[in-house]
């Protein structure tokens, strides 16, 4: 029980040291000194708490009670801060608030708050590791003319796409407004404010706007589950055709909801990511009920890739069903 209490002081020191630059700071200069962050004026209390509770997990090691080196588990835990990110600062309050939101009648209005930016940046660094490269190479041969980006978040794939495609142009689509001010800002500060617009809309009902007209190809990550449950779903499938009169392609990759009991060899991020959506009254679904929603929707799955990181997830390969 030690370790289970200390795990969550760990969970939400790893994002705090993520978000202060602190995780960024090791791994570039291999050590700093335990109360002298550059450039910042930050408590030394919170700051000593903080690398305390990491050096408990082995994330970095003190030494002589002066200086912060990284510990045997930084590369994992640096390669992991997206997840971190996204649960601690991304959702943390669900958790807070979980047992009162589990009274039905107490889900009335905005009855959650999560902050967008965070969990806008968290999947950003989530989908980094396996995610991108997967697009990278289904997109490899693919004449790319225009790509819609559903729930585009920080903006990262549709710069990614557009630098890997030079003549593209793109158009993300995100229904959070600290989303889109994310992603317009990384798109001017990578220079491709002309090739990329962002607005703030609801995928699940767009309409057929100009912008959409010679979108020939869609993305949507880890957004899918949003379009659930079932109904609405296959009601969105069919009316993204309609918003996106000339795609020839749609690409959703997303988790889907595991039905094995948890246990020792749960993955990262699965309990996370069920809990955060179960608290949020959304519906996840399973691999299989994906497909069944692909074929009425109007589309046909030509390939699936599955990827690791994150854990459960799946890419899925789709073109308009009447297409040869
Ligand atoms: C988990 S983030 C993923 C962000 C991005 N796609 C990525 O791969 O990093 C989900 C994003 O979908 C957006 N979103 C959720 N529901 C949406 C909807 N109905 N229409 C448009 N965007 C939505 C959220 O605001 C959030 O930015």
């Amino acid at each position: 029980m030690a370790n289970l209490f200390s795990s969550y002081v760990a969970a939400s020191a790893l994002s705090s040291a993520y978000q202060l630059g602190l995780l960024d700071e090791l791994s570039e200069k291999g050590e700093v000194p335990l109360l002298g962050h550059s450039g910042q004026r930050l408590d030394v209390n919170v700051l000593r708490t903080i690398y305390r509770t990491l050096h408990w997990a082995q994330v970095v090691e003190i030494k002589d009670g002066e200086l912060v080196i990284p510990g045997a588990r930084f590369e994992e835990a640096y390669a992991a801060r997206g997840y971190f990110y996204w649960l601690v600062k991304g959702c943390g309050e669900l958790f807070s608030i979980a047992p009162d939101v589990t009274h039905e009648d107490q889900r009335t209005g905005d009855f959650y708050h999560r902050d967008m930016r965070a969990v806008a940046v968290g999947s950003r660094h989530i989908g980094e590791e396996e995610v991108e490269k997967l697009f990278d190479k289904v997109l490899a041969d693919v004449q790319v003319g225009k790509v819609a980006d559903l729930g585009c978040g920080s903006g990262q794939r549709l710069i990614r796409i557009v630098g890997n495609h030079p003549h593209a142009h793109g158009v993300g689509v995100d229904i959070s407004k600290a989303a889109v001010q994310l992603a317009t800002e990384s798109v001017g500060e990578a220079g491709l404010s002309r090739q990329i617009s962002v607005l703030q809309g609801n995928a699940l009902a767009l309409e057929a706007l100009p912008e959409f007209a010679d979108v020939d190809t869609i993305t949507c990550v880890f957004m899918g589950h949003d379009f659930w449950p079932y109904e609405s779903c296959v009601n969105t499938l069919r009316e993204l055709r309609k918003a996106f009169p000339a795609a020839k392609r749609l690409f959703i990759c997303d988790v889907v909801r595991t039905t094995d009991l948890p246990g020792p060899d749960t993955t990262i991020f699965t309990l996370g990511f069920e809990a955060v959506h179960a608290l949020m009254g959304d519906y996840l679904p399973t691999y299989d009920q994906w497909q069944e929603a692909f074929t009425e929707g109007g589309w046909e799955c030509r390939a699936t890739h599955p990827t690791t990181t994150p854990p459960n997830g799946y890419l899925f390969e789709l073109v308009p069903a009447s297409a040869e």
